[in-house]
């Protein structure tokens, strides 16, 4: 494996969640691969203050219990924390940064990394700005080609709506040409995310076939079982259209739908993917209203206990119009697509945690078997993203016996079934990549206004009409009633089925 140019790796907001369960194991994992560079420190910054030996053994703690690969390897535990140095600063306190630049040039004298520096934003957003500017005032941002580079990646969520976006674009562009600027989409990562553009293109099977010419309907579902937990102070601000549904939903749907790239490089990924974005079709106050449904759970007895209601949550108001669930129709103007529906739903306390992407096929123009197949055709692709990864087909085959009668069948592929492969997390993935200095799989400026810019009209509707209702779903079912009927009936594989045991009840709570 090719390993990155020696570095420093500059993590602010050390002494937070991600980087205590996803950022230093994911580092960690990469060591045990050996993929990290020959010479590297992993610096934690943070206002915190605390030992550098207290930092070492938090991160420890973390490791052990997050890391993929730390049983078979925890004699490196140790020689890995070696490379971790902790510094505590105000990060918002400008002057500050002089003891990060001080501190950072003495680690380049001692490990040789040769003033190469990825800074990676882990903290609130409020602070993404702040950071930035703090770092070009001590002159840290700035990157000279050919000797050493600075790059800066920001975590999830970019901006709160499309003005917001667009400033911190600019905010960051201030200081950060777009090249050094890695966002953060950590769906982009993984495994299966990725083999989305395999599957499609590297197969002279499936892409004849993935346009409007035989493609029916498109769903794309992420289903949580779990409710908003100990995260209800950040859950209020976001809801489900800003915490999943403008990023990882779109990305998804970008990679569904988007044409073949001219090469298997960053730019013309992403040209792509942001052409599929572009020509969303606009939401308008007559779209919203009929293709979109918004729910939040409620309370129910279910078979994994009495589940409490969205509004009983910590840190949640008790009469919250925030959404945990919003399902949506949506149609991508183009000549690939025009006309296709595509059907996506996200939402905490479903019955089932999955994500995955189901292309339902159009049904054979002589219909010789017609009514003996579920939904328009007996022909589904599906593409399981978690859990259980891997790819599913399903096709019409003789029932065994008298007559002619179609029996549904499926052909699966699963990850877990190939011997001896390990499947780096998302984010080892894509910090193994803004290591190496390709942005591949991070989000450009333009893809994230494209995404704003098609959520702001919903968002100033839910803002603005207040008659435009939340329902609410009692945990364990599949979203509000309202939700099941944006999809004709037949063509979901997400039968309106729960498991509560008593009647659901379905009500508005705003
Ligand atoms: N946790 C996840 O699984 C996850 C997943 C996706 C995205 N993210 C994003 O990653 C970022 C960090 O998330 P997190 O869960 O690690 O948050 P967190 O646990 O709250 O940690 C953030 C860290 O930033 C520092 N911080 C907090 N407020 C600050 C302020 N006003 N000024 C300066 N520093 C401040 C804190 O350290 P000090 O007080 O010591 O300075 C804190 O430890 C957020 O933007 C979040 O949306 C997190």
């Amino acid at each position: 494996m090719l390993r990155p140019t020696n570095q420093i790796v500059v993590i602010f907001g050390a002494s937070g969640d991600l980087t205590y369960r996803k950022l230093l194991p994911a580092l960690f994992d990469l060591y045990c691969q050996s993929a990290l560079p020959d010479s590297f420190i992993i610096l934690g910054v943070a206002r915190s203050s605390m030992s550098h030996a207290a930092f070492c053994d938090k991160m420890k703690e973390g490791i052990e219990h997050f890391s993929n690969l730390v049983k078979k390897n925890e004699s490196l535990i140790e020689p890995f924390l070696s490379r971790v140095d902790y510094l505590s600063i105000d990060t918002a306190g400008k002057t500050e940064y002089f003891k990060l630049k001080e501190k950072l040039l003495s680690i380049d004298k001692v490990y040789n990394t040769g003033g190469n520096y990825l800074f990676y934003l882990a903290t609130p957003p409020s602070m993404y700005e702040t950071i930035a500017q703090n770092l070009h005032a001590v002159d840290l941002h700035q990157e000279e080609a050919g000797k050493y580079f600075r790059r800066i990646i920001v975590e999830k969520p970019f901006g709160y709506d499309l003005a917001s976006a667009v400033d911190l674009n600019k905010k960051l562009h201030l200081v950060f040409s777009e090249h050094q600027i890695y966002r953060i989409d950590h769906y982009l990562g993984k495994e299966t995310v990725q083999n989305i553009l395999v599957f499609r293109f590297s197969n002279g099977l499936f892409e004849p076939i993935w346009n409007r010419n035989f493609i029916h309907h498109v769903e794309i579902t992420a289903a949580e079982t779990l409710g908003v937990g100990s995260r209800g102070r950040y859950y209020e601000q976001a809801g489900a259209i800003r915490d999943m549904l403008q990023n990882h939903l779109m990305h998804l749907l970008a990679l569904i739908a988007m044409e073949p790239p001219v090469l298997f490089e960053a730019q013309s990924l992403q040209n792509e993917m942001v052409k599929v974005l572009q020509a969303l079709r606009p939401l308008d106050k007559e779209s919203i209203e009929n293709n979109i449904i918004r729910g939040q759970y409620t309370g129910a007895r279910t078979n994994r206990g009495f589940l409490a209601a969205y509004r009983e949550e910590k840190d949640v108001a008790p009469d919250s119009t925030t959404e945990t669930f919003v399902a949506m129709k949506v149609f991508i103007d183009n000549w690939r697509w025009a006309d296709v529906p595509f059907y996506i739903r996200t939402g905490k306390r479903l019955p089932s945690q999955l994500t995955e992407v189901i292309i339902h096929l159009k049904a054979t123009p002589q219909a010789l078997f017609k009514g003996q197949c579920t939904g328009p055709s007996c022909n589904k692709i599906i593409l399981r993203i978690q859990p259980e990864e891997g790819i599913g087909m399903q096709f019409g085959l003789k029932s065994p016996g008298s007559g002619y009668n179609v029996k549904q069948v499926q052909m699966d592929f699963k990850y877990s079934e190939l011997a001896n492969t390990y499947i780096p997390s998302a984010y080892e993935r894509l910090l193994l990549d803004a290591m190496h200095g390709d942005p591949a799989l991070y989000i450009r400026s333009d893809a994230v206004e494209a995404t704003w810019k098609f959520i702001d009209p919903l968002l100033k509707h839910i803002q603005t009409n207040k008659d435009f209702k939340l329902y609410g779903y009692p945990s364990c079912t599949w979203g509000p009633e309202e939700a099941n009927q944006l999809i004709p009936e037949g063509w979901s594989e997400y039968p309106a089925y729960c498991s509560i045991e008593e009647e659901p009840k379905f009500t508005v709570l705003g």
